[in-house]
């Protein structure tokens, strides 16, 4: 029997690295429009990973890691830009890594709730719920995701209907702030 070496290694302390991964940096300029009060710098706000040896159709899957950087834009709390999918057939799988998150969830009546994202936690992500990953820590949350190759990814729902509240991080803790 032949035994071949694995291509691609998630290092759980580290990223994914190996063959064909695709490895992309997010700034805050693309994402500033998210924020209540826009900062005068630019750093960067998240990486992304993925690693895929599928094809964009059914069946096929997707394996990724998200970093989000542990910056305020004036203590709102950093997010990704969300999504809901374009085929609502395809959810997805999210586990936490490191770091202290939320995990936003919005249905498509615009009802929006979160669950907390934390070392070996796992979530189940409906194909009709907008997703989006918030950083409450002090550290950088890292996230791994699972999805269909043929899920894509819709923004501009979330553009023109957003995620009903915002998130701060006061000195005495965080506050939900209702849009
Ligand atoms: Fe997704």
């Amino acid at each position: 029997m032949k035994v071949v070496e694995p291509y691609v290694f998630h290092h759980m302390d580290g990223v994914i690295e190996g063959l064909e991964v695709q490895h992309n940096l997010k700034m805050y300029d693309d994402v500033a429009y998210l924020y209540e009060r826009k900062r005068d710098d630019n750093p960067i706000v998240y990486e992304v990973y993925s690693y895929t040896q599928g094809e964009e159709g059914p069946g096929h899957l997707n394996w990724g890691l998200t970093i989000l950087k542990p910056i305020l834009s004036f203590e709102e709390c950093n997010m990704t830009k969300g999504h809901f999918h374009v085929n609502k057939d395809c959810a997805e799988i999210y586990f936490g890594i490191a770091g202290d998150g939320l995990l936003l969830f919005m249905d498509e009546s615009g009802y929006t709730w979160a669950q907390k994202v934390c070392k070996g936690s796992l979530h189940y992500i409906d194909g009709h719920w907008a997703h989006r990953l918030v950083n409450v820590g002090d550290s950088d949350l890292k996230v791994g995701a699972c999805w269909s190759t043929d899920a894509g990814h819709d923004y501009q729902s979330i553009k023109e209907s957003e995620f009903g509240y915002r998130i701060f991080k006061r000195r005495n803790g965080l506050e939900f702030i209702k849009r």
